[in-house]
């Protein structure tokens, strides 16, 4: 039962054809094509779709969640390149390097702000997709897995459990979600408070560096390592592939959902909830979708029925919940379920790629750390009813991902933290119209004296170009620190953002991976 190593070996077979190129990335028509030539020596053609390819736009919308960025007049790639081999990767890299082209890489597509395969100002650029990498291999004596970055966590919770119900993972609710992308923000989910984010379960990692070469834990070092656990994709190199320590799971888990109106208390147990849900026994996670003016609490809970009630009783009895909210099923069955299939729904729902691409979204988040009145509540509830309204979604903290260090990862939204918010828009038609984006600013505004300050905190991915965007200096032309720093310290904190920034200058000083939110590079003058 040894987890395959098959990725692994090409590395190493592949790990001494390293790049010297430092050409810094222009782009122009000549350099397309002399990229694309270059491309074509070591990446069969038809893993290279081109502009003018009639799969091209298929291909560019396959994992896309949100359609406001494959409307008319979004910067599109030159070509997305769909590898089938670690080699095919690196040779993107090293040609991009040598002819000034720079990659977005894409595993799921499910960035909120598209900055995986469209630019906000005019560039040339390939994407490289890795919906073609997506093995999942477990280790079942050892409790641990690789999974490839194009594997959605669907796709990773279906192969988990299928090799042994009784182990899971824990990461994000919508099955969709990419796991290079997702991973290399965090991944917070109904499982952090009993075993922490997606990261703190990373054992180790394969990644193609700005030079081509493909390094693992031991060969990147710590810095590199410890930044991409967290620090936001795109900025240190394209993940392959993760190692990580699965959980165990009892084989009942317990599911409830349970809805209150303004008039049915909904205010006091918002209120009550804030410092509650984040103390509660670590098995337990309810979250909270506040629209319509009522208040919606899902829970996950890692035991049956019969453990919950008492828990339930004593400790939240404004719930009113009862035997007959709880729904028991498997862990892998609550993973579909808590997305609102019904229960009935088979697990392979997990296992479909295929995202619904109708409405048009924006969202932005904040973190709590001091409870927020009942009489504030009051204030807050009506902004969700009405025209152009939304929703939040409050996810609490506590637990194991909150005893972990702020600088253990670059996650830093740690002790103290009760729950993240966040907000969503929508456009229920496609046409662009200005409620929904007045809502959110406006939301977002009104909520400032609540929330976390000095910085705003964000968490990366849930990626919000209003809190800030690169700019690039064009003496050195590299992102400039400072303007990192503007969006960069609400995502991980003052500390942890410098750090980032020096394992930056020491992986990519020349700022070959950049995108609007990308880590600038810091290179201490002595
Ligand atoms: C419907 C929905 C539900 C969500 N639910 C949750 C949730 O429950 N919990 C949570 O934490 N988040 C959640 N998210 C946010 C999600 O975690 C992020 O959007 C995540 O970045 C998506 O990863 P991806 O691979 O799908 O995205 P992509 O768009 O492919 O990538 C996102 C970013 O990471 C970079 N990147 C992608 N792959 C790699 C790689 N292999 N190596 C290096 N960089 C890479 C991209 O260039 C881009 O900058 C949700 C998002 C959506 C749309
Ligand atoms: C175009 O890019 C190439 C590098 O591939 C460079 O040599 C050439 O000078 C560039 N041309 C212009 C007009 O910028
Ligand atoms: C990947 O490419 C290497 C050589 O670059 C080759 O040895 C290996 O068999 C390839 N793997 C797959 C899965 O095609
Ligand atoms: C905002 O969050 C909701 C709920 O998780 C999600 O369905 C939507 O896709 C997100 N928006 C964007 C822009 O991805
Ligand atoms: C997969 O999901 C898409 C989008 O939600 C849906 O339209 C499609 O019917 C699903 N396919 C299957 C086989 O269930």
């Amino acid at each position: 039962m040894a987890a395959s190593r098959s990725l692994l070996s090409v590395v190493l077979a592949v790990c001494c054809y390293a790049a010297s190129a430092t050409v810094a990335p222009s782009s122009n028509a000549s350099s397309s094509g002399d990229f694309l030539q270059c491309l074509a020596a070591s990446v069969p053609s038809q893993l290279v779709i081109t502009q003018g390819s009639p799969s091209f736009t298929t291909v560019l919308a396959s994992s896309v969640r949100n359609p406001r960025f494959l409307t008319p007049g979004t910067v599109r790639p030159l070509c997305i390149v769909t590898p089938t081999n670690a080699s095919h990767v690196q040779a993107v890299v090293l040609c991009g390097r040598r002819h000034g082209v720079r990659v977005r890489v894409r595993s799921g597509g499910h960035d909120y702000e598209g900055l995986s395969y469209r630019s906000v100002r005019p560039e040339v650029f390939a994407v490289v997709d890795l919906a073609n990498l997506r093995a999942v291999r477990v280790n079942r004596r050892a409790a641990t897995a690789w999974v490839d970055s194009g594997a959605t966590v669907g796709e990773m919770y279906y192969a988990v459990a299928k090799a042994d119900p009784g182990l899971a993972f824990p990461a994000g609710l919508c099955p969709t979600i990419g796991v290079g992308g997702h991973f290399s923000g965090g991944g917070i989910g109904m499982m952090m408070r009993k075993y922490g984010l997606s990261v703190d379960n990373v054992l180790d990692a394969v990644l193609v560096d700005a030079n081509g070469r493909i390094l693992d834990k031991k060969a990147m070092g710590r810095d590199l390592f410890w930044a991409i656990r967290g620090g936001g994709g795109e900025s240190f190199g394209i993940v392959l592939s993760w190692m990580v320590r699965l959980v165990p799971v009892p084989r009942t888990v317990t599911v409830f959902s349970i809805q209150k109106t303004m008039d049915q208390g909904a205010v006091d147990a918002v209120t009550k909830w804030q410092t509650l849900a984040p103390a509660l026994p670590e098995e337990l996670a309810i979250r909270v979708i506040v629209q319509n003016r009522q208040a919606q609490f899902q829970s996950l809970y890692l035991g049956t029925c019969d453990q919950l009630l008492p828990v339930m009783s004593s400790q939240f009895p404004e719930l009113g919940m009862t035997r007959a909210d709880c729904r028991e099923m498997s862990w892998l069955q609550s993973t579909v379920y808590i997305n609102g299939a019904a229960n009935s729904t088979p697990v392979e729902l997990l296992l479909n790629r295929t995202t619904s691409l109708s409405i048009f979204t924006k969202n932005k988040s904040d973190y709590v750390k001091q409870a927020i009145s009942k009489n504030s509540w009051e204030k807050i509830f009506p902004w969700f009813s009405g025209a152009g309204a939304g929703l939040i979604i409050l996810e609490p903290h506590g637990g194991r991902v909150g005893s972990i260090a702020d600088g253990d990862t670059p996650y830093p939204h740690r002790a103290g933290v009760l729950y993240n918010i966040q907000y969503v828009a929508f456009w229920w038609t496609t046409a662009m119209d200005a409620a929904p984006a007045d809502w959110i600013k406006n939301v977002h505004g009104f909520m400032e004296p609540f929330v976390s300050s000095n910085p705003r905190a964000a968490y990366v991915n849930y990626r919000d170009l209003d809190i800030g965007e690169n700019a690039v200096l064009a003496s050195a032309g590299v992102t400039s620190y400072e303007s990192g720093k503007v969006w960069g310290e609400k995502y991980f904190g003052a500390a942890n953002f410098r750090r980032l920034a020096l394992t930056k200058g020491k992986v990519d000083a020349g700022d070959y991976f950049r995108n609007e939110q990308s880590i600038p590079p810091l290179v201490p003058t002595k």
